[in-house]
């Protein structure tokens, strides 16, 4: 059962509520993460947790909660939701000030947000490759802070859908950051490639954690750039983000990656992802 949290309080999320004042509404004033739940157990929650802190320290708001309190914050969410497989929805804005103003307040009274929901995606009964295009990385240079500004996402992924595709994978100055909201991979003469860490794109704790497994067995992994026409000569592209793990990319404006299914590379990825998830 869905379930979220706001200034200390359980209820319904559609029961939740925030000031028009809030600046999270007014001026997208606010960070978040999303983070996987497996048979109940929070996946990487303190990765997920360092980065909203680290998110907050970019935007100079203080962190309203310490690690502990997170930590727990989270697990109580999930006991209440009942749910095995989930996401967790957490959201920190500088809350409501009285009336609409650019400049920050003086007294910061945070609005804390949780939500839990079901992820049966997360469960991988039918992996479907998706179909991208690519498009112009419009966005700002902050991609690295977990902003919910996700304007530009928003557009991108509704472009991308209106030329009936699922996603983009975006190109700035001719080369690949990422996709609306996940990370970026390919696969070049058995390598897998993805862009470096940057302020152009969010460091991905699923990035990190399929780097982490392909390369502890074995595989090869680089960390540079791509560029727009090594994209479309790759044997394989796959995403990855905390919804969706890896997931394939069949078609790319088009034309088919690869024959159009899951590749050999990203099979090996998925299965060593899968071992960890077991593991940990
Ligand atoms: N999105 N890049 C962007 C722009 C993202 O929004 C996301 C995650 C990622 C992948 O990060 P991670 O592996 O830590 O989930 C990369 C989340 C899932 C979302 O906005 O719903």
């Amino acid at each position: 059962m869905a379930i979220s949290y706001l200034n200390g309080q359980w209820q319904a999320k559609e029961e939740a509520t925030v000031s028009v004042l809030d600046r999270g509404f007014l001026f997208g004033d606010g960070v978040y993460e999303v983070i996987p739940v497996y048979a109940k157990k929070p996946f990487t929650l303190e990765k997920h947790l360092q980065r909203l802190g680290d998110s907050l320290n970019e935007i100079h708001l203080s962190n309203p909660l310490s690690m502990e309190a997170w930590t727990h914050l989270v697990i109580e969410g999930i006991e209440r939701s009942g749910e095995h497989n989930a996401a967790v929805y957490i959201q920190i804005t500088r809350g409501a000030d009285t009336k609409r103003n650019f400049v920050y307040p003086e007294t910061v009274n945070h609005t804390i947000f949780l939500m839990i929901d079901p992820a049966p995606i997360l469960e991988r009964v039918e992996i479907k490759p998706y179909n991208f295009v690519t498009m112009e990385d419009f966005r700002w240079q902050k991609g690295h802070i977990k902003s919910v500004s996700l304007i530009a996402a928003g557009i991108i992924k509704n472009e991308a859908i209106a030329q009936g595709a699922d996603d983009a994978v975006l190109i700035r100055e001719g080369k690949v950051t990422e996709c609306s909201a996940s990370n970026v991979f390919i696969v070049v003469d058995g390598v897998i490639v993805t862009p470096p860490k940057s302020k152009h794109l969010l460091h991905g704790i699923t990035r990190d954690q399929v780097i982490a497994v392909a390369t502890e067995a074995g595989l090869n992994v680089e960390e540079r750039e791509i560029s727009s026409a090594e994209l479309t000569l790759a044997s394989e592209i796959f995403i990855t983000s905390s919804t969706h793990e890896s997931w394939p990319v069949g078609s790319l404006n088009g034309q088919s990656v690869g024959n159009g299914e899951g590749g050999v590379i990203w099979q090996e990825v998925d299965r060593l992802f899968q071992e960890l998830k077991a593991r940990l």
